[in-house]
C-alpha cells in the first residue's frame, strides 16, 4: 500500500508510521520537521507547499491508496480576545490543510483508495475556550462526512475519526492565550490549567493509534469512528438528552471557575 500521512513525526501520526511500516506499507510523512528518508518537508497550512510535495509523491508513489490528514494542533483562551491571526491560523493547518491535500491527493487515488481524516471528540461537544480548535475539527468532520457522499461513486471510502485525549505532545503544543478582562476573570487560566492537570488520565499513543490502525485495515469504513469509552458514552448521551444538557456537562465541567 502506498500511503501519505501528514504530521507523522510525533505522537499519533509517528505511531501510525512505526505500525504501517512494520506491516511493509510505503508510508511518505508530510511535516514541517521531516528528517528521515521517508519525508517531505511540508507546512500542510500553505498550498504551494502541499503541492510541491503531492508533485514529489506523483513521482515517488504514482498513486496513493491511503492519505491520512493527522496534522493539526490545538488552541486555548477566550474567543474575545484571541489575536484574528491566530485564528486564521488553527484554520489554516487543521481545516485547510486537510482540503489542500485532499485536493492534491484525490488526482492520484482509485476506486478502493481510502480518505482517512484524524478529526477529535472536540467536533462533537463543544468546550469553552477551546472553541477555535472545537469549530476547526467540527469543519474536518463535516468536509469528511461530504465528501464521503461526493466519493461514493467512485469507491473512495472517506472517513473521519474522533478520538478523545491522547498522551502526546499535543498539550506542549497547544497555542495557549491566557487574556481576560473582567468578563472571564481568572475562567481562562482555571479553565486551561484544568484541561493540562488531566494528562495523566489521557489515552496511551500505543491504545489510540492501535485501534486508528485496526480501523484504517478495515474493508469498509464507517463515516466516523469515536476513540475513548468515555467519548462514546458521552456521544451516545448527546443523542438521548437535548443540547442545552449536555453543554451544561461541558460548560461545568471545562468552564474553569472564575
Ligand atoms: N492528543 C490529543 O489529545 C488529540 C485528541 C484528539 C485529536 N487529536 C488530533 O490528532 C492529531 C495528531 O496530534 P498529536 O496528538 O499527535 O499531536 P502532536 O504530537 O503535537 O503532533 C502533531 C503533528 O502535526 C504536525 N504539524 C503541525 N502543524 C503542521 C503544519 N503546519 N504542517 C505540517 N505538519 C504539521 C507536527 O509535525 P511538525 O511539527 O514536524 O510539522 C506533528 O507531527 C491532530 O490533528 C490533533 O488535533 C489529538
Amino acid at each position: 500500500m502506498n500511503i501519505v500521512i501528514t504530521g507523522g513525526t510525533s505522537g499519533l501520526g509517528k505511531a501510525l508510521v512505526e505500525k504501517f511500516e512494520k506491516k511493509g506499507d510505503n508510508i511518505i510523512i508530510l511535516a514541517r520537521s521531516v528528517e528521515s528518508g521517508n519525508g517531505i518537508k511540508c507546512d500542510i497550512g500553505n498550498n504551494e507547499s502541499v503541492k510541491s510535495a503531492f508533485a514529489e509523491i506523483a513521482k515517488i508513489f504514482g498513486n496513493i491508496d491511503i492519505l491520512i490528514n493527522n496534522a493539526g494542533y490545538g488552541i486555548s483562551g477566550a474567543t474575545e480576545l484571541i489575536p484574528v491571526e491566530e485564528t486564521k491560523k488553527i484554520f489554516d493547518v487543521n481545516f485547510f490543510g486537510a482540503l489542500y491535500c485532499i485536493q492534491n491527493a484525490l488526482p492520484l487515488m482509485k476506486s478502493g483508495a481510502k480518505i482517512v481524516n484524524i478529526s477529535s471528540a472536540c467536533a462533537l461537544f463543544a468546550l469553552p475556550f477551546r472553541t477555535l480548535y472545537c469549530a476547526s475539527k467540527s469543519a474536518v468532520s463535516m468536509l469528511s462526512n461530504s465528501l464521503r457522499l461526493e466519493l461514493s461513486t467512485a469507491k473512495i471510502q472517506v472517513c473521519a475519526i474522533c478520538p478523545g485525549e491522547i498522551k502526546t505532545n499535543f498539550t506542549k503544543n497547544r497555542v495557549k492565550h491566557f487574556a481576560t478582562n473582567e468578563r472571564y476573570g481568572k475562567r481562562i487560566e482555571n479553565a486551561t490549567n484544568h484541561i493540562d492537570k488531566h494528562e495523566d488520565s489521557r489515552m496511551s499513543v500505543e491504545f489510540a493509534s492501535t485501534k486508528i490502525f485496526n480501523i484504517i485495515g478495515k474493508k469498509k469504513l464507517r463515516p466516523q469512528y469515536i476513540i475513548g469509552g468515555k467519548y462514546k458514552a458521552l456521544y451516545f448521551a448527546s443523542k438521548i438528552f437535548p443540547l442545552s444538557c449536555i453543554l451544561k456537562v461541558t460548560g461545568k465541567t471545562m468552564g474553569g471557575k472564575k
